[in-house]
């Protein structure tokens, strides 16, 4: 993990409110393990001193980019900055995803808006393809469609107005997909039931939905946790989630233990 300050390369709007911001950082980009975020200090912000925490989205030489949502007045402010302006990053930051090995299990990788930015990475270094359910609002929620496609993925789509893809919940897509593979046996012809696991990002709802569909499956999952963070380094216990024992729980990190957790770990009884 590294802090340093460093040149925006690009910041291009995607769709709508979401942006995609390229960063020259020669030293940190060749440490990124998929999964991980990095906390942005956005310097032309008055309240700077509190930095923001973004998925690492791709890796392409000695630069690194995420992929964000205007929510708010740091991620506004991010998005008026122009390139060869500077921000202030301290990457690679968390404890990521597990990356697939060829001839393992089938990944399943299930996002929800801006969650497929922590998503992109794992595909693209996982050696096993697999089957990505991405879900959003509306059709803009809808990121990296045809980046996925690119990279041999099969991509499902929802939203919820049913302006793209089929209408719903992408957890419900999800659900009905395993339901369906449970009776026939197969997946799209791709994986037996037993032979899956699940990856997810999206909001806290939405991976408490994936962490209940694992469990009645009897499939593996690791979900990334997007909880608010302060330092984002482990100091000031903002991020923590309940995580099961041996004879209980405890609160851990999900700047430092996570933000990605093995689904079975979490105690969603106790979770805010
Ligand atoms: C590990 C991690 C990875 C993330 N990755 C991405 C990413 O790849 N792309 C992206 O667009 N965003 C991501 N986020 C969320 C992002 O950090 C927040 O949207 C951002 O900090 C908001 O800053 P702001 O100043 O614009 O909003 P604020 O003015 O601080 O808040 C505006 C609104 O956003 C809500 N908000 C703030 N932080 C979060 C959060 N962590 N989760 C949900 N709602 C929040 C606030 O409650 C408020 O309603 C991630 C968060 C975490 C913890
Ligand atoms: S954000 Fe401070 S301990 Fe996690």
């Amino acid at each position: 993990m590294l802090e340093q300050t460093v040149q925006i390369v690009s910041n291009e709007r995607d769709t709508d409110s979401y942006f995609r911001l390229v960063l020259r950082a020669p030293r940190i980009a060749p440490l990124i393990q998929p999964g991980q975020f990095a906390h942005v200090r956005i310097l032309p912000l008055k309240d700077a001193l509190l930095r923001r925490p973004f998925s690492i989205f791709q890796v392409a030489g000695d630069t690194f980019s995420i992929l964000y949502k205007t929510v708010g007045k740091g991620t506004d402010a991010l998005s008026r900055m122009r390139a060869s302006e500077e921000v202030n990053v301290i990457a690679p930051l968390g404890h990521g995803f597990t990356v697939p090995k060829r001839g393992g299990e089938v990944p399943l990788l299930v996002a929800g808006g801006y969650g497929m930015a922590a998503m992109y990475l794992l595909a693209q270094r996982s050696p096993q393809k697999g089957i990505v359910f991405v879900g959003g609002r509306r059709r803009a929620d809808v990121l990296c469609e045809k980046e996925f496609q690119a990279l041999g993925w099969e991509v499902r789509v929802t939203t919820q107005d049913g302006s793209h893809g089929e209408k719903g919940l992408v957890t419900e897509l999800l659900h009905a997909e395993l339901r369906r593979s449970r009776a026939d046996k197969t997946l799209t012809k791709r994986s037996k039931i037993r032979n899956l696991k699940l990856f997810a990002c999206g909001p806290t709802g939405m991976l408490k939905a994936v962490g209940k569909i694992a469990e009645e499956f009897k499939v593996p999952a690791e979900l990334s946790m997007d909880e608010h963070m302060c330092c984002g380094v482990g100091v000031c216990l903002t991020c923590v989630i309940p995580v099961k024992t041996g004879d209980g729980w405890e609160y851990q990190r999900t700047c430092t233990e996570g933000p990605v957790f093995d689904s079975s770990q979490i105690e969603w009884e106790v979770t805010k």
